[in-house]
C-alpha cells in the first residue's frame, strides 16, 4: 500500500510540475502577444487563455491534488516521518510551493482580464523559482538527515543566482537581437 502510494505521490508530483513550468512559459508567451500588432496581438492572448485554463484545470490543479493527498497518505501510514527534521524542512518548502502555485492562479485571473502586472523578464524569474522549489524539495526528501543544512542552503543559494544571472543574460542577448 506505501509504496504504491510513494509511486502516486511521484508521478503526480512530476505532472504538477510539469504543469507549474508550462504555464509560466505561456504567461510569457501572453506578455509578449502585447506587443505584437493587430489583430495578431487579440487572435494570439484569446489563444493563450483557453491554453491556459485548459493546462490549470485540467492537469495541473488535480496534479496538486492527488500529489498533495498521496504525501498526506503517507504520513498518515507512517506518523513517524513528521518526528524528523527534514520532512518539516520539506513541508516548509512544500508550503512555498502551493502559494506559487496559488499566485500563478491569480496571474491566470489577472491575464484573462487584459491586466499584466510582471513583465516577460520577470516572468522568466519567477518560471525559475519553481525549479528552486523542486531542487530543494528533492535533495532534502533524498538524502533526509544526512542532509548538511549550511551547504544544502549555500548550493541552493548559489544556484538560485546562477539562474537569475542567465535569465539576466538572456534577456540582454534578446535585446541585442531584435535591435
Ligand atoms: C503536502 C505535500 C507533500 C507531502 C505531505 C509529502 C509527503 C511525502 C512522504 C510522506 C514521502 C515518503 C517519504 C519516505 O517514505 O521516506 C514522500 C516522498 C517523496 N516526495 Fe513528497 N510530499 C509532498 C509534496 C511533495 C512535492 C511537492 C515534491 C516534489 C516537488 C515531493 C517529492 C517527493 C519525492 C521525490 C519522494 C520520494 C522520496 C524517496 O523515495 O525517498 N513531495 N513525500
Amino acid at each position: 500500500m506505501y509504496q504504491y502510494t510513494l509511486a502516486i505521490h511521484i508521478i503526480f508530483v512530476v505532472s504538477w510540475m510539469a504543469g507549474l513550468f508550462y504555464i509560466v512559459r505561456l504567461f510569457i508567451y501572453h506578455t509578449e502577444a502585447n506587443e505584437k500588432p493587430e489583430p495578431e496581438r487579440t487572435i494570439l492572448q484569446k489563444q493563450f487563455i483557453i491554453m491556459e485554463s485548459k493546462l490549470w484545470n485540467i492537469i495541473t490543479t488535480p496534479a496538486m491534488i492527488i500529489a498533495v493527498a498521496a504525501g498526506m497518505r503517507m504520513l498518515q501510514l507512517n506518523p513517524g516521518l513528521l518526528e524528523t527534521d527534514w520532512m518539516w524542512v520539506k513541508l516548509a518548502f512544500v508550503a512555498g510551493l502551493l502559494i506559487y502555485h496559488f499566485i500563478c492562479q491569480n496571474i491566470i485571473s489577472q491575464l484573462k482580464r487584459g491586466r499584466f502586472w510582471m513583465t516577460s523578464t520577470q516572468l522568466r524569474l519567477w518560471n525559475e523559482l519553481a525549479t528552486i522549489f523542486l531542487v530543494a524539495i528533492v535533495f532534502t526528501v533524498i538524502l533526509k538527515s544526512a542532509i548538511d543544512w549550511l551547504y544544502g542552503l549555500l548550493g541552493l543559494t548559489v544556484f538560485a543566482v546562477i539562474i537569475m544571472l542567465a535569465v539576466k543574460l538572456y534577456k540582454r542577448a534578446r535585446e541585442k537581437q531584435l535591435k
